[in-house]
C-alpha cells in the first residue's frame, strides 16, 4: 500500500470530519458522518497495512466446494466473514477468522456469528496466530503478503492440509487443484 495512497484517504476522512464538525447537529451531519462511515468500512483497512477486496461469489462457491464437513477452515484475513459464512452454511464447518481491521472484525464477528460453538473470530494480525488446527486456510491476500507467509505454513500446516488461494499463487507449495476462471488455487504441503 503506497504512503500517497495512505495519505489520500487520511487526507479525504481528515476533509470529511472537519465538515462534520462545522456542521454538528444538522442533517448535512449525518450525511458526512454516513460517509465516513463508509469510507472507513471501505478504505479502513490501508492503515493496518493492506487492502480490502471482497472475493467474488463464484470463488466463494469454488472455495466452499473443496471444504469437508469435518475440516477446520482457518481464513487469513476474513475481511468482513462472507468467505466463512457461505463454509458454514454450505458445510457447517468449525471456521475460525483473523482480521487486523477492527471494523471488518466486528461485522464478521456479526455475520459469522461469532459466539456460536465452532465458530471463531480473532483481531488481530494473521503473523502471530498459530495455524496448527487448520485443515484448509484460505489466504485471498495480495501476492507479496503470500510470499512472505509461506515459510509460515510450511512451518506450521499440518499433514494433509491445504491453502487455498485466489488470484495470487504460493511458489513453495504444491498446487493440486486450480480453477482457472475464478483463479482459485488449492495447495498442499505434501506431494
Ligand atoms: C483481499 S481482503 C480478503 C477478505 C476476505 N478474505 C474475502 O475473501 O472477502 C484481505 C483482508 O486481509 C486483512 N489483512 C491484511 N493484513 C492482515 C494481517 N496481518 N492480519 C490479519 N488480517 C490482515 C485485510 O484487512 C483484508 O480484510
Amino acid at each position: 500500500m503506497t504512503l500517497r495512497y495512505k495519505f489520500s484517504v487520511f487526507f479525504i476522512l481528515f476533509i470529511l470530519f472537519t465538515v462534520f464538525l462545522n456542521n454538528i447537529g444538522s442533517i448535512a451531519s449525518f450525511v458526512v458522518l454516513s460517509f465516513i462511515f463508509f469510507m472507513l468500512f471501505k478504505y479502513g483497512t490501508v492503515f493496518f497495512g493492506s487492502s480490502w477486496k471482497p472475493m467474488k461469489k463464484g470463488a466463494i462457491e469454488k472455495v466452499s466446494s473443496i471444504i469437508g464437513r469435518n475440516d477446520n477452515v482457518y481464513d487469513i484475513g476474513c475481511g468482513d466473514g462472507r468467505v466463512l459464512s457461505h463454509a458454514r452454511k454450505s458445510k457447517n464447518c468449525r471456521v475460525t477468522g483473523i482480521e487486523i481491521d477492527p471494523i471488518k472484525c466486528i461485522i464478521s464477528y456479526l455475520r459469522v456469528r461469532g459466539w456460536k460453538k465452532d465458530v471463531s473470530i480473532v483481531f488481530g494480525s494473521m503473523y502471530r496466530k498459530s495455524l496448527r488446527d487448520a485443515d484448509v486456510i484460505i489466504a485471498y491476500l495480495p501476492q507479496t503478503t503470500l510470499d512472505e507467509l509461506q515459510n509460515k505454513f510450511l512451518s506450521e500446516m499440518k499433514k494433509g492440509s491445504r491453502v487455498i488461494t485466489c488470484v495470487s499463487v504460493c511458489k513453495k507449495l504444491c498446487l493440486v487443484k486450480e480453477f482457472k476462471k475464478d483463479r482459485v488455487y488449492v495447495y498442499s504441503n505434501t506431494k
